[in-house]
């Protein structure tokens, strides 16, 4: 009961008051994958109903071209492929969803995200096999989105992440030039617009700035391994400053430094995290509550990639914060 009037009062703050004008931001992991099947329509939804600022689908093509929202390039983690296609896996075991056109992603069931043993991250909560779910085109989250900012008067934006752009093209599939295009469509231009456009592919992000001249807003993400160690120093960042916005870091960059909010914060780059779950807490918070205000409010990041976008207003709203 305690629960659903804090998401009452959420809902009055997001959609009456408003958490206007702050510019720490909230992003929607896969939406709101603490309490829903990673990227489905309903997962970006209350994501959106919690608070969240922006919304994140991950990104990869189907065999006809389509944009579809999956965070990886394999079906069998998160749909039931493996049933409904078993002779489609390639020699290397995996169902790539590259292989499949939209007509066919359509008829598959996703479900909670399973280890590649098969086990669901979380098994109780949608049972695998019982729940229904669909891979949603980014086309339909866009609409999704901008059709709830017209019921609500929220103006709430998207972040998608480019996946694998470079095993794209191999395959014969230009995912960057996809993604500009519907993003043209639906009236993302230029640096305003709300969008943060994320790949951990630095030459990615170049060719989005220089072939493509975009303006719209670009994140570098930053993993923890070590094939990234140049980006977790200062002359790293003033490379990134050169055709980035932000930086994407795994939080654990800044736990280890961080001066290294302050080193972007100098080169001009915003600095949103990621990721922030209550399933994963690291030992030294007593809550997801208390690790994400330490981010805030601490280290001074700029926003949060989190599960659980309520958990993240709820420090904002608290804090009382204004920009
Ligand atoms: O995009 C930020 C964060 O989502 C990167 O990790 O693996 O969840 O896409 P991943
Ligand atoms: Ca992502």
């Amino acid at each position: 009961m305690k629960k659903l009037s804090f998401l009452f009062l959420i809902f009055l703050l997001v959609s009456g008051l408003g958490v206007i004008g702050r510019e720490k931001i909230v992003i929607g992991h896969r939406g709101a994958a603490g309490y829903l099947p990673e990227h489905t329509l309903e997962s970006y939804a209350f994501a959106y109903a919690l608070g969240a600022d922006y919304i994140e689908p991950d990104l990869v093509m189907t065999k006809d071209g389509v944009l579809i929202c999956l965070h990886d390039i394999y079906l069998e983690y998160t749909t039931d492929v493996e049933e409904m296609f078993p002779d489609r896996r390639r020699s290397d075991g995996h169902w790539y969803a590259i292989d499949f056109t939209l007509e066919e992603i359509k008829r598959l069931s996703v479900h909670e995200r399973c280890r590649r043993d098969g086990r669901p991250y979380f098994p109780d909560r949608f049972p695998v096999g019982k729940s229904r779910f669909e891979v949603p085109t980014f086309a339909e989250v866009i609409e999704l989105i901008q059709g709830l900012n017209k019921t609500t008067g929220r103006d709430v934006g998207i972040y998608p992440e480019l996946k694998k752009p470079g095993w794209h093209m191999q395959q014969g599939h230009d995912i960057v030039a996809a993604l500009i295009k519907i993003l043209d469509r639906y009236g993302y231009r230029g640096p305003d617009a709300k969008v943060f456009i994320q790949c951990f592919e630095a030459d990615t992000l170049t060719r989005l700035r220089y072939e493509f001249g975009t303006a719209l807003p670009l994140v570098q993400l930053v993993s923890a391994s070590p094939g990234y160690w140049r980006m977790w120093k200062r002359e790293g960042l003033a490379e990134i400053a050169q055709y980035a916005d932000g930086i994407g870091p795994n939080k654990s960059i800044i736990e280890k430094n961080p001066d290294y909010v302050d080193w972007a914060h100098e080169l001009g780059l915003l600095v949103h995290p990621y990721t922030f779950r209550a399933d994963s807490l690291p030992r030294k918070y007593g809550s997801l509550e208390e690790e994400i205000e330490t981010f805030f409010f601490d280290y001074g990041v700029d926003g949060v990639f989190t599960d659980h976008p309520d958990v993240a207003v709820k420090c904002l709203l608290e804090a009382r914060y204004v920009p």
